[in-house]
């Protein structure tokens, strides 16, 4: 049977449309210059469908599958190229000409057919760490991909037998003094279970120390965030149960009545070190950055108080002198996007600016209306000093609506925040997509540069940016 995605509730003819197409540009259409000391290799993740999943699906689109796009920048001119990531999952049901793998992580609703085959669609994140191009999803193993043709070489990827467990998170966190990664895996000895596994990698890609331990319910722990002296992973009141999968839902439901549990783990000790934190119910999934400061620890992260309220920016407050077990909040920017980055040279370190989208609806908006209902889009990227709340805003325009951003630095050792915004822009009047760089050090003055596709992406789900001084260009054009 052909493949058919009318009339499904997540896909209303638009920008989210499945694309399922693979693509090489080469020397792409750029309006304005590209900046000369912007070098190197900008990536971002996609969940594509190429078939149709039940009508049931987690209307977040995060069962989709991974999809890679790499804009590679050398003398002012772009080479785009995209490749699914081909997983086992989706090689099989090209294989069978239609879907096989049900909703959202619940093993219940698969084709019998599949039951031992990974299930990992690989559609979350990208990174370049230990000589490795991985992607991630974070209910398995990731894959390996050439960082250059995109080709996949492998899934399953565990540095050699040494990572344990049996998922990995899609939010890896690398430290930028030792360049050591830290990556952790809930759900860490198979479905519904509470075991958290988690490890250092060193800059060589050698599992270096694990940690194992349980977390107080089995919640979502979609990312974490590191100091120098400390992991914090955050257990988020979006819950599941075996009940909820046999009905064949998809896995996850807001819970406002748990508690925001925080498990913090001293980079320098054990398991038995690990000290819980517990704060109200919130919903967030994505952390800014974590420093250490005389035994406290704060951390900044976009966040909202329930399932459908927009997120702030928000910084939790951990003081480990006290014997208090409750982390503080305090609100530090009122934008409103759920996605936020950093210049990643200072993560755990102490910092000043983050990189966040903002939909203001003060903004004209003209972006044409679907099955009746007006489209509300993040407008705006905004850099916010995350001690005084001073912002400077890039505003895409009446027609556009942004994904999420990547700072990408102007040299290796500039000051934080001097160097350059990425970030895709959806192009509702044409239904194209674009890149647009903007200088964050002006982000009033609008984009330096627009590289033009001539098609549409949809919607991403992250982003990363390797300069030449971190994963060196190969030749002189895509290959
Ligand atoms: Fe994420």
């Amino acid at each position: 049977m052909a493949v058919d995605f009318r009339k499904h509730p997540m896909f209303p003819p638009g920008f989210n449309a499945p694309t399922r197409f693979e693509a090489d540009v080469y020397d792409c259409e750029v309006w304005g210059k590209i900046p000369a000391d912007l070098e190197g290799h900008f990536y971002r993740m996609q969940c594509d469908f190429v078939y149709r999943p039940p009508n049931n699906e987690w209307p977040t689109g995060f069962n989709g599958d991974g999809h890679v796009s790499l804009f590679r920048f050398q003398n002012s001119s772009v080479d785009f190229r995209s490749r699914f990531v081909k997983t086992a999952r989706l090689e099989k049901e090209k294989e069978a000409r239609k879907r096989l793998w049900g909703v959202y992580r619940n093993p219940y609703t698969d084709d019998p057919s599949v039951a031992n085959i990974d299930r990992s669609a690989s559609n979350t994140h990208i990174y370049w760490h230990g000589g490795h191009m991985l992607t991630y999803k974070e209910d398995g193993l990731p894959y390996e991909i050439d960082p250059y043709s995109l080709e996949t070489i492998a899934g399953s990827f565990d540095y050699n037998g040494k990572f344990k467990s049996k998922t990995c998170s899609a939010h890896p966190k690398i430290d930028p003094v030792s360049g050591e990664m830290i990556a952790y895996g809930y759900q860490a000895t198979g479905l519904l279970s509470n075991d958290v596994y988690v490890y250092t990698i060193s800059p060589q890609g050698e599992v270096t120390k694990e940690w194992r331990f349980k977390a107080p319910y089995v919640g979502i722990m979609h990312d974490c965030a590191i100091t120098q002296k400390h992991i914090l992973i955050p257990l988020i009141t979006r819950t599941t149960s075996e009940e909820r999968l046999r009905k064949g839902e998809p896995m996850w439901d807001w819970d406002g009545s748990k508690e925001t549990m925080v498990a913090v783990i001293p980079r320098d000790g054990e398991s038995k070190d690990i000290r819980w934190f517990r704060g109200p119910a919130r919903n967030t999934l994505h952390f800014l950055n974590a420093t250490d400061r005389k035994n406290k620890i704060t951390m900044e992260l976009p966040v909202s108080d329930g399932e459908r309220t927009p997120s702030h920016i928000s910084r939790w407050s951990f003081d480990l002198n006290s014997k208090k077990d409750q982390f503080d909040e305090e609100l530090v920017s009122v934008a409103n996007s759920p996605l936020a980055r950093m210049d990643d040279r200072f993560l755990s370190l102490d910092y000043k600016y983050c990189f966040v989208g903002n939909s203001n609806t003060d903004r004209p908006n003209k972006i044409p209306s679907v099955n009746g209902q007006p489209v509300r889009a993040t407008n705006e990227y905004q850099k916010v000093d995350v001690h005084t709340g001073k912002t400077s805003t890039f505003f895409v325009g009446d027609t556009h609506g942004l994904q999420e951003c990547m700072f990408a630095p102007r040299s290796k050792h500039g000051a934080e925040g001097d160097g350059y915004l990425l970030g895709i822009a959806n192009n509702y009047a044409d239904m194209t997509s674009e890149l647009h760089i903007v200088d964050a050090m002006q982000m009033e003055a609008g984009a330096v540069a627009v590289v033009k596709l001539p098609f549409r992406l949809r919607g991403g789900t992250h982003t990363n940016w390797f300069p030449t001084w971190q994963l060196p260009l190969r030749g002189s054009k895509i290959v």
